[in-house]
């Protein structure tokens, strides 16, 4: 949803910041072909879009890991009547029926595409996480009834063939998973599954006040069930409510200092690295949390403080320069000065509508004396109005529209220049349109009013 062109605007900065990789979950966007070609959204890349999109992170030393979903979070796939077949359970587009040997098929091609615009990766991370209602679907409930299955067996069962099929055709590719489907699986289990031979977990835990004991103990655990390499990951946005609009970056920061405390305590010769995530949605069907260009302060402070090793003054200096801020605040959004880095005016834009918006507004509609004590809902109906009334409200309301419509108008080109349509239109429907029809509703019965006077 994101234009290849702010991609290589933000990727300098990216590098500049200490990032030497991108994990880029593709989802619709990726432009898949031949049987395949209905999964992808409206404005996927093209295939020379993605090939740009490569060239450009090489320039800046940035390593790419793709991650398809295989199992779980299917919901983009899943959702298109020609693919419902495959669903665990029928009415729940989120998770593949492991069962079926089409399933099996369809991720293979998944991964074949993807592969084929990726030549000379590393890394190929085949998602895993969170597959919900696995093992209620009808061919599930009757295999677990078959004395030697269950539920831990139909999870690793699946992971571990789509994991063999990237090894058998890509030797020199590992595959990285998810973790939270392991996490619970004993360790006398994990080691006898032959899973670590073929994955390597990516532990993740988006929280502020994350237990770094416990993350000790389970790198410890996949340790002994013989994975030589594991991942961990943090979040610098879009893990703090579905519909946040602003980063609240104290409690990223807080997050990355407690994983920078996990990987000083750890077993240091497991830790591949750390992805910082930044999610732009809890699922397919989700509204948008934070836009990419929002959480861009927070990832630099949190990118910043995991290369110095904590967030000192020093580094709050640093990160200032590279946005171009004056003040950076981390526990509140309102920063003075609105930076200079790419994608700083959506920023900006966003953090005045989402702060003062709804409560402008509000304040006319809920608080205002002339509204509530001589323009009620009682009084809008019946068109009623005490003439002099008009005179204490409607220039207030239409001063009050016009400076919003102007913001808005603004943000929305800022949006157009970084998002394809569908994004931005979505944004602001969510966003701003209810307050500013609240609004545009109180004129109209103040025109009705008038009108129904003379
Ligand atoms: C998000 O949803 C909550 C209710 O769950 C609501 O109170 C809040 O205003 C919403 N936030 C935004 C930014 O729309």
């Amino acid at each position: 949803m994101i234009c290849t062109f702010f991609f290589f605007q933000i990727f300098p900065l990216f590098h500049a910041l200490g990032a030497n990789g991108i994990l880029i979950e593709y989802e619709d966007m990726f432009p898949y072909e031949g049987p395949l070609q209905l999964l992808r959204a409206r404005h996927a890349y093209s295939p020379s879009e993605i090939k740009e999109i490569l060239h450009q992170a090489k320039l800046h030393e940035l390593e790419i890991i793709p991650l398809v979903q295989t199992f779980g979070h299917m919901e983009f796939v899943l959702k298109h009547e020609q693919f419902s077949h495959l669903r665990e359970v029928e009415l729940f587009p989120n998770a593949l029926n492991p069962h079926k040997e089409e399933s099996l098929a369809l991720v293979d091609t998944m991964i074949k595409q993807v592969m084929e615009l990726h030549r000379g990766i590393r890394w190929f991370h085949i998602g895993c996480d969170e597959v919900y209602y696995l093992g209620e679907g009808e061919m599930s409930k009757q295999w677990l009834q078959q004395e030697q299955n269950n539920m831990v067996k139909l999870c690793l069962t699946q992971m571990k063939a789509v994991a063999s099929h990237v090894l058998i055709h890509h030797p020199n590719v590992k595959p990285i998973v998810w973790d939270d489907m392991l996490r619970g699986i004993s360790e006398e289990y994990l080691t006898e599954s032959g899973i670590a031979q073929l994955v390597e977990p990516m532990i993740w835990d988006y929280i502020e006040d994350m237990d770094v004991h416990g993350k000790v103990l389970l790198m410890d655990k996949y340790r002994k069930c013989g994975f030589p390499k594991l991942w961990v990951a943090s979040a610098f946005k879009g893990a703090t409510g579905v519909n946040q609009s602003l980063t609240i970056i104290g409690h990223h920061l807080k997050n990355n200092i407690q994983w920078l405390k996990v990987a000083d305590s750890g077993p240091a010769e497991m830790l591949q690295g750390i992805v910082l995530t930044g999610w732009q949605r809890y699922d397919h069907f989700s509204v948008l949390c934070e836009l990419l260009p929002v959480g861009i302060p927070s990832l630099a402070v949190c990118l910043q403080a995991l290369k110095h090793g904590g967030y000192t003054d020093n580094v709050k200096k640093i990160v200032e320069k590279y946005l171009g801020m004056s003040n950076l605040e981390i526990n509140n959004f309102m920063s003075e000065s609105s930076g200079t880095f790419p994608g700083s005016d959506v920023f900006s834009l966003v953090t005045q509508v989402s702060f003062h918006l709804r409560h402008s507004v509000d304040e006319l509609l809920e608080r205002n004396r002339y509204v509530t004590g001589w323009f009620s809902s009682y009084h809008r109906k019946r068109k009623m109005i005490h003439p002099v009334m008009i005179q204490y409200i409607q220039p207030d309301a239409i001063s009050l529209l016009t400076r919003w419509n102007a913001v808005i108008q603004e943000l929305q080109a800022a949006l157009e220049r970084i998002f394809y349509p569908d994004a931005v239109e979505e944004w602001l429907e969510e966003n701003t349109y209810p307050t500013i029809q609240k609004l545009q509703q109180l004129l109209q019965d103040l025109d009705a009013a008038i009108a129904a006077q003379s």
